[in-house]
């Protein structure tokens, strides 16, 4: 993956991987969808965040984030200077669970190595922040609480792994809004004290099994 340099290059293999997703039928969530999410914004993005599944209003829409979370997190990007077209945005499995439970293990081990984890090796952002608990387990294995660890970066690879809460849960309890609002802050600083030290991406594949992307 390492050769793909060029932004065009990136473009068109995510969008290869996004036709794969939209035709995708290797576990049982493809059955109750609308459309396929997998995922948008700039292929060489230095911030990739990653939530948990798509609602309702994405599965309507095929696009992440789009619903009331999705507001919030346009809010948040706004505060610090971002918008979503300066970054990528997309969630651990890419069809709507129904009724939005909870994915199950075999949906999530399916879709992460499938999908999700050939978008970051496309992408190679310098940044991964990670929405709510199901894509923190990803990277930040054995890892109890987002209430501990939340705002805390992990650097591996070349790459900065940043755990977030989920917008959902910060529109749900209010109480987490400022500790959000200082953890989305915080990421620029991040960003700039990584600069362009690594080239994360080289990284080795993740065996399938162990949720672990590094
Ligand atoms: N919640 C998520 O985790 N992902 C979305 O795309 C929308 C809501």
């Amino acid at each position: 993956m390492s050769e793909l340099k060029s932004l065009e290059d990136r473009q068109a293999a995510l969008a290869a991987i996004a036709g794969e997703v939209r035709e995708c039928q290797q576990c049982p969530l493809y059955s109750g969808r609308t459309n396929a999410v997998p995922g948008a914004g700039r292929a060489d993005a230095d911030i990739m965040f990653i939530g948990e599944a798509p609602g309702y209003h994405e599965d309507q829409q095929g696009l992440p984030f789009v619903g009331a979370s999705g507001k919030y997190l346009d809010q948040l990007l706004a505060q610090i200077g971002l918008s979503r077209e300066q970054v990528f945005i997309t969630n651990v499995v890419k069809c709507r669970p129904p009724g939005n439970r909870d994915p199950l293990p075999p949906e999530i081990d399916t879709c992460v190595p499938t999908y999700l984890k050939r978008q970051v090796e496309v992408i190679r952002p310098k940044l991964i922040a990670t929405l709510g608990r199901f894509s923190m387990a990803l990277f930040f294995p054995n890892t109890a609480r987002i209430s501990r660890i939340h705002g805390q970066p992990k650097r591996a690879n070349g790459r900065i792994y940043y755990p977030l809460f989920h917008p959902a849960a910060v529109l749900r309890n209010p109480n987490l809004r400022p500790a959000m609002e200082e953890d989305f802050k915080r990421m620029l600083t991040l960003l700039a004290e990584i600069g362009d030290e690594d080239d994360p991406g080289d990284e080795p594949p993740p065996p399938p099994r162990q949720l672990s992307l590094f």
